[in-house]
């Protein structure tokens, strides 16, 4: 079956059966199942390796919902099947996202193959440029030094990604013994880390999906373990599973961290994309940078992805950002300003790149997201070029 077309089918309308026996037994197809609810397909959906979804619907208008629950698992071509007077939906389908075809039924079954070879050809090559199956880039925020604004940043910054870069995002609180990620945002999730990985069972998307809360801005969030003797029960390698089945299903994972290079922070270091390292304008701050450098480097963690953040960076406390830069002898990639909103929003919980978008705070955060998300950007373009140079 190499050449074969491998698709997946969900839904139903008028006149399916007989095309659906017709499809499975067709030897241009590899038929892997069907299901009528886009809900329980989802196992099947995710993983990359389908070249096509067929969606049968009896609606009459475009079923926008289910589409959007495909999308969620699989970025294969849709083709969609529709019975009786439907002609409705055509446009608004051939619109969306990843629809590549519409067909109304009754259908010859040679005339479906041939939509299903068509859009099958666009699936295999996105899958060979890596586009079928996301691979979530880990942003994972340190600072060596307690209080230096990690949880505000990681909160801020995975609220924006989420709301304002359209971003399907996780906020991971690694900081295992004393996380506030979930107050910061103002939510009371049910479960946590702890109880994702104490959970019976292997761990894959759709369990993941079970344990995280849901933010107002579209960020979803795993806190940390509601008591500190929890916390080491989430070993190196509970989280080095947990990173990868998250990079399937998340565009971006910030991870939030407590100020220590303890076993699980190694595990996320190892898979980290961009580390933002939080400095401030004081020295102790300054001095622990510094050594915290240093380990990274004898970690043999690569310099081009440590990205220097400058809290507070407006303060005026005898100290200049160039001060800083030449301490640590590199420069500040970020600057975030010290405002007032921010203690305010964290005692409100609700982010303030969300509650003042207009703040100096704010508008930092958001621009620091936005070329976080054009570096994926960049990769993702990097990545699908050297796909194409290695098949020519
Ligand atoms: N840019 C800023 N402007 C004003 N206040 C700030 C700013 N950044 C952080 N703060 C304040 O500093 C406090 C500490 O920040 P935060 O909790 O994010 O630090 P942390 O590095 O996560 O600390 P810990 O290591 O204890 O988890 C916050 O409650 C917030 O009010
Ligand atoms: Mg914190």
């Amino acid at each position: 079956m190499a050449d074969s077309i491998r698709i997946y089918m969900t839904g139903s309308c008028d006149g399916l059966d007989g095309l659906r026996d017709a499809l499975a037994s067709h030897p241009e197809l590899d038929f892997v199942g069907w299901s009528d609810h886009v809900a329980e397909a989802a196992p099947a959906l995710a993983g990359g390796h389908l070249q096509v979804v067929v969606h049968a619907t009896g609606s009459q208008s475009f079923p926008a919902g289910e589409i959007a629950a495909i999308r969620e698992h699989t970025r294969s071509p849709i083709v969609i099947l529709a019975s009786g007077e439907a002609s409705a939906l055509l446009e608004e389908a051939l619109d969306a996202d990843g629809v590549a075809d519409v067909l109304l039924l009754p259908q010859l079954t040679e005339n479906v193959v041939f939509a299903l070879r068509k859009a099958g050809h666009a699936g295999r090559r996105l899958q060979a440029e890596g586009g079928t199956s996301r691979h979530g880039r880990i942003i994972t925020v340190f600072s060596p030094k307690g209080g230096t604004g990690k949880t505000v940043t990681a909160t801020n910054m995975g609220a924006s990604l989420a709301k304002h870069w359209g971003k399907r995002a996780l906020l991971l609180d690694l900081d295992l013994q004393f996380g506030d990620a979930a107050i910061m945002l103002g939510i009371e999730p049910e479960k946590t880390i702890y109880d994702l990985v104490t959970a019976p069972g292997e761990l894959d998307s759709e369990k993941l999906a079970g344990y995280t809360t849901r933010h107002a801005s579209g960020l979803d969030v795993l806190p940390a373990p509601l008591r500190p003797e929890d916390a080491e029960l989430v070993t190196e390698a509970k989280l080095a599973r947990l990173l990868e089945v998250a990079r399937e299903s998340y565009d971006v994972i910030v991870v939030d961290t407590s100020p220590f290079f303890h076993g699980p922070m190694l595990a996320t270091l190892d898979r980290t994309d961009e580390l933002l390292l939080l400095c401030g304008l004081d020295v102790p701050t300054l001095k622990n940078v510094r050594l915290s450098l240093q380990t990274l480097e004898l970690l043999s963690f690569p310099p081009n992805r440590i990205k220097l953040v400058l809290n507070r960076a407006n303060s005026k406390v005898g100290m200049k950002p160039k001060e800083v830069e030449a301490a640590l002898e590199r420069e500040i990639a970020f600057e975030i300003p010290s405002d007032r909103i921010v203690p305010l929003a964290v005692n409100r919980g609700n982010p303030a790149v969300l509650s003042d978008s207009k703040a100096d705070f704010s508008r930092a955060v958001r621009s620091m997201a936005k070329s976080l998300v054009a570096a994926q950007a960049a990769a993702k373009q990097k990545k699908s070029f050297l796909a194409t140079l290695s098949r020519s």
